[in-house]
């Protein structure tokens, strides 16, 4: 996918991964927070709100997903670490591959699901996006289980992405997560 291997991530590349792993980290509180939050008349506009939140975060993250994709296909990526066996270096490879995926379609689900439901996005109160699908309720139904899948997908692959690079650091004594926390590096 990438043109060229250059030897690190770069500032730029650093901030936006940690930047979009904030963002999704908020998106996923933010929609608990909301479950938590009763439909009352005294709590009505607070849910409202931060549903509201959980929209922003995640279409950040989509716009954020071109600008990291767009900057990949400029300067290119650091190849995996050679050393590490074949099989390890193919799984990190699809692991991220798989995010990058997942960063794309999960909000778009969500944006379509927001549509089905009948209530425009106003991205950052300001905004308003296009609708991407009229509105109807049994589509909306559908576009809610694979919001949430893809949702429990990703956590499930954040938690192996995080447990590997934890594992190079603490394990294998490599500086891979120092590619991603320069302030690590031996
Ligand atoms: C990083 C991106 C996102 C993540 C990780 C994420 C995650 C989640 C999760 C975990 C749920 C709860 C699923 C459930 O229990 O049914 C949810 C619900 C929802 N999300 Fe997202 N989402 C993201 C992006 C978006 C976007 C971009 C939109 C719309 C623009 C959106 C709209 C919604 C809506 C409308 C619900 C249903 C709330 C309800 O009525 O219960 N999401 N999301
Ligand atoms: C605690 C959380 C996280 C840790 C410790 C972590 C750590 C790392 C490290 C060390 C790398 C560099 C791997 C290498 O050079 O071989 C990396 C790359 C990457 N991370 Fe994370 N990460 C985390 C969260 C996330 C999240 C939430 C996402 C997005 C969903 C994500 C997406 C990616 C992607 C796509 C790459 C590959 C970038 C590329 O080379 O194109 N990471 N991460």
């Amino acid at each position: 996918m990438t043109k060229k291997s250059p030897s690190n991530y770069n500032a730029l590349q650093i901030g936006l991964h940690w930047l979009v792993a904030l963002l999704i980290l908020a998106a996923f509180i933010l929609v608990w927070t909301f479950d938590n939050t009763p439909l009352a008349p005294d709590t009505f506009k607070l849910k409202l709100q931060l549903i509201a939140w959980h929209k922003w975060a995640g279409i950040t993250v989509l716009m954020l997903f071109f600008v990291r994709l767009i900057y990949k296909l400029i300067r290119g990526t650091p190849a995996i670490d050679p050393e590490l066996k074949p099989i390890e270096r193919k799984m990190a490879v699809s692991v991220h591959h798989l995010l990058y995926l997942l960063m794309l379609v999960l909000p778009m689900v969500g944006w379509m699901l927001s549509s089905a439901k009948g209530y425009p996005v106003m991205l950052y109160g300001v905004w308003q996006m296009p609708d991407l699908v009229a509105k109807d309720e049994a589509l909306a139904h559908t576009l809610k289980e694979i919001h949430e899948l893809l949702a429990n997908g990703l956590m499930v692959l954040v938690g192996l992405h995080a447990a590997g690079a934890l594992k190079h650091y603490f394990i294998d004594k490599d500086g891979t997560l120092a590619r991603m926390l320069p302030f690590l590096k031996r």
